[in-house]
């Protein structure tokens, strides 16, 4: 007996075309499409042929390489997204369309969106009323954010205590705001195990909740919803099941995420017993990233 395969491999002139990319450094932006058109029609068996083709441009000299390597052993580390926030690109042209490539993703609009997110908070709490202001940031990572709030407000009182459990992204973060260290305390260790030493103002984590199954995003929100001072709130960033990046980011750099949806991040959050008239999710302009906001407004002086 015969038996016929119907898996078929990419076709010739996808071929020509990947590889003609991989000599230019990435796509140019007319082939932008194109590529991510093939990229989102790949079928699993053609994932590894695929990658084979292009695999002179998944390493560490492009952003889409970075991913894929893992240099600290996870994905999404503290210089991927500290290059996102910078946008910035690898000069050396036999990479940086890769790069241009990149940064061009919804995705990577949507992470720097969530940086202003952030700025616009900080900046609210900064022009408060409130006596003093305390930040919790659960999976710092390069605290470029907090580096940019501090540029903005050289003589803000917040004060942040920074988690994370990569010593490296704790360096970096503790390098680049070596003028505000002096506000800033930083702890290494897993969120999971961290014990919170006040009651704090905002709890914020951006790029972190999207890795935790089910099980621990809930354990989490009951972990720390109960360290939010008199009208304080806790915002956990999660990517969108919407999000159009979500398959270039799995076939090019090997990066999963949970994505999920406004309607998953109430129900964990109901799960996790908060009291639903005190959630609501907002998302950043894309859609791409949404944010699931927990308070503990009680007196009225709430940001909103
Ligand atoms: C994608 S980065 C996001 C960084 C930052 N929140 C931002 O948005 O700019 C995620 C960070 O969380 C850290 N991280 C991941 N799991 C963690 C855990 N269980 N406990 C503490 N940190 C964790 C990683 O080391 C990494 O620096």
């Amino acid at each position: 007996m015969f038996s016929i395969n119907t898996k078929r491999p990419l076709q010739k002139e996808t071929i020509t075309f990947l590889n003609c990319l991989v000599e230019k450094g990435g796509p140019e932006p007319h082939e932008y499409q194109t590529f991510t058109d093939i990229v989102n029609h790949l079928k699993a068996h053609q994932v590894d042929p695929f990658r084979e083709i292009i695999k002179d441009s998944l390493d560490e000299n492009t952003l889409i390489g970075h991913g894929f390597v893992k240099p600290y052993g996870y994905p999404g580390d503290f210089t991927i997204i500290h290059a996102i926030y910078k946008n910035s690109f690898n000069p050396d042209p036999r990479y940086s369309n890769w790069d241009k490539f990149f940064q061009n993703q919804p995705g990577a609009q949507a992470v720097r969106n969530r940086k202003e997110y952030f700025l616009n908070y900080c900046r609210k709490l900064e022009e408060s009323d409130r006596k003093e202001v305390n930040i919790l940031i659960l999976g710092c990572g390069p605290a470029t954010d907090v580096n940019e709030f501090y540029a903005l407000y050289p003589e803000s009182r917040i004060r942040f205590h920074l988690i994370d459990f990569d010593q490296n992204a704790l360096d970096f973060a503790g390098q680049q705001n070596k003028k505000i260290n002096g506000n800033i305390q930083y702890f290494r260790i897993n969120v999971l195990r961290f014990k919170p030493l006040k009651m704090y103002d905002l709890i914020w984590s951006a790029g972190l909740f999207d890795y935790f199954k089910e099980k621990h995003f809930i354990y989490l929100i009951n972990k720390y919803v109960k360290y939010l001072a008199d009208d304080g709130e806790y915002v956990i960033g999660n990517f969108s099941h919407l999000n159009p990046t979500k398959r270039l980011m799995e076939v090019l750099s090997d990066w999963y995420l949970n994505h999920r949806s406004k309607y998953d991040l109430i129900r964990m959050a109901v799960e996790a017993e908060a009291d639903e008239d005190r959630v609501r999710v907002d998302m950043e302009e894309l859609g791409v990233n949404l944010f699931l906001r927990i308070n503990n407004f009680v007196n009225g002086n709430a940001v909103n």
